[in-house]
């Protein structure tokens, strides 16, 4: 089985796995509300996980996702990772012997002994007899969810949606461990006061059939077993990976990066792994995976002799486009000498991986406004540079925010001017509503800015806007520090010229009918003017507005 195929595997039962944690915590957060609930709903809990199906779905996931885990690990030729990944990493290999004894103390207990491990009793373990262990509890369920959310998080980031669904993740991936932990103490010390009363921990322990010294004896046994069993598994993978190493290193290729590095590795080691043996950053933004696409390279030589690329590999080098000569260096394993180009920035973000691979650039219809100060030149001649600066940045506040609160991107603040995108991610429906109720809010601010400065300015600040909506080519765009998304196109060209026009016409906005028809905008009451545009056959309308508080919303 390719590494790309157990990872499947392993991601559908960590799937389970996560649902058991879901529902685990659940039932610890009906604490807040009373020991009897956490008993109902445990009832619930145990007639999904406790019956044949949920046995064998939990218990297989256990044994495929630990399993795979170390498969992995063997296959893995280098230790060297991200730093997100290393923690996953650690905190998975630690959680079979974080969560061991609560295993068997409760489920084991329950199938070998006949115990019942109702809230109750396991609580009053907890909270009387040994609150140690209940702090090692609390311990083990936060590393298996942090495990949990990390490997959620990493799977899901390449997902179009993703960026606007990660705040509400994060807030239930923050809420549902807290309310558990929250029900765990409230349950904890309802039963901590039920243990004063006389002969309520005798009852308990009756109607319980907690282990006897001989059961709890052979429990340990059990638990030791399974530690013992899984360290020896750990042990022999490290091993195994060991003897790899030291049979690989009978044979060896080179692999020529730019600037003449070049770096040595045994046979089996991939391109993505050798750039991390050397050192040499390289982008891998789903940690070697094979989803992501981000660690691609351009094969300069020996790409004859490179294997061919798994289906999978031709599947994500098909979906970006990719030239034949290019390879994901996460797969590529080489047999001989090879020279290599990475194509993307070491600094590349999820965003930029394929999907929304804005970086490389997307056709698709956006709203863009552009804005620009009227007359500032005048008004700067007779201001100290300081106080420039300071009103263009409390101006760009203004105009930013403005944007931003409407939905808009804003971006390219040159001189007084500024250009926003709407609708890259909505629509340009919506983009174009959001676009005009930027303008107005834009005006707003603005007049509010005005009131602020007062006197330090001779005349008002005044603003032109042009919008305009249509096809453009979107992209991350710019070098080094300076890359952000923008657009280009005609679109844009005529967006600009809109704003251009607006001293021309003496007003605050204009704004192509395309953008008054998409917003759902009666326009009528405005005068409206038919202009020449390059690249476009026939004439296009716009509208003049000079009060936007006379323009009704959408
Ligand atoms: S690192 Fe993501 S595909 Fe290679």
């Amino acid at each position: 089985m390719g590494a790309i195929r157990v990872r499947r595997v392993r991601l559908g039962a960590a799937f389970v796995l996560l649902t058991y944690l879901i529902l685990h915590f659940s039932n610890h957060a009906l604490g807040l509300v009373s020991l009897d609930a956490m008993e109902t709903g445990r009832h619930w809990f145990l007639a999904i996980w406790r019956s044949q199906l949920g046995t064998l779905a939990l218990y297989g996931a256990i044994v495929v996702h630990g399993g795979l885990a170390l498969w992995l690990l063997y296959q893995r030729r280098t230790l060297r990772m991200p730093a997100w990944e290393a923690a996953q990493y650690t905190l998975g290999l630690v959680l079979p012997a974080l969560l061991a004894s609560h295993v068997v103390g409760t489920r084991i207990a329950w199938w070998q002994a006949g115990s019942d491990d109702r809230y109750a009793r396991v609580l009053f373990h907890f909270w009387v007899q040994a609150p140690e262990r209940g702090a090692w509890q609390a311990v083990a369920l936060a590393v298996a969810w942090t495990h949990a959310c990390i490997g959620v998080h990493y799977w899901l980031r390449f997902r179009p949606w993703y960026p606007r669904a990660v705040g509400c993740l994060f807030t239930i991936a923050l809420l549902l461990p807290t309310l558990a932990l929250a029900g765990f103490v409230a349950g904890g010390r309802e039963v901590s006061v039920l243990a004063g009363t006389p002969g309520w921990t005798d009852a308990l322990m009756r109607a319980t059939h907690p282990p006897g010294a001989a059961e709890t004896a052979a429990l340990g046994r059990v638990r030791n077993a399974f530690l013992d069993a899984y360290l020896v598994a750990l042990g022999a993978v490290l091993a195994a990976r060991g003897v790899r190493t030291l049979w690989q290193r009978r044979r060896s290729v080179r692999i020529l990066y730019p600037a003449d590095r070049v770096v040595t590795v045994p046979v089996g080691v991939s391109v993505l792994e050798a750039s991390r043996l050397a050192g040499i950053p390289h982008a891998s933004v789903c940690g070697g995976r094979g989803r992501c696409s981000t660690c691609r390279v351009r094969v300069v030589h020996g790409l004859a002799d490179l294997p061919l690329a798994s289906l999978t590999e031709q599947r994500v080098l098909a979906r970006v486009g990719a030239a034949p000569d290019v390879r994901l260096a996460c797969q590529v394993r080489p047999v001989r000498d090879v020279a290599v180009l990475p194509l993307l920035a070491p600094s590349i973000a999820a965003a930029d991986a394929f999907g929304s691979d804005v970086r490389q650039g997307r056709e698709q219809e956006v709203a863009v406004l552009f804005a620009d100060l009227r007359g500032f030149t005048r008004v700067a001649e007779h201001k100290l540079p300081y106080d420039v600066v300071f009103i263009l940045n409390r101006y760009f506040e203004a105009v930013g925010g403005a944007i931003q609160e409407a939905g808009g991107i804003p971006n390219q603040f040159t001189g007084d001017g500024v250009m926003a995108l709407f609708g890259v991610e909505t629509g340009v429906e919506l983009g174009c509503r959001q676009a005009v109720a930027a303008a107005r809010a834009i005006v707003r601010h603005l007049a509010a800015l005005n009131r602020e400065l007062g006197e330090d300015l001779q005349v008002p600040l005044r603003i032109g806007i042009g919008i305009h909506a249509g096809p453009a080519i979107v992209g991350r765009m710019g070098y080094g520090e300076g890359v952000y998304l923008t657009a280009v196109g005609d679109t844009v060209h005529v967006a600009s010229r809109l704003e251009q026009l607006t001293k021309e016409y003496g007003c605050a906005l204009v704004l192509s009918e395309q953008v008054a028809s998409r917003a759902a905008l009666d326009v009528s009451a405005f005068p409206r003017h038919e202009l020449t545009v390059r690249n476009r056959g026939g004439l296009l309308a716009v509208r003049v507005i000079d009060d936007l508080g006379r323009l009704e919303s959408g």
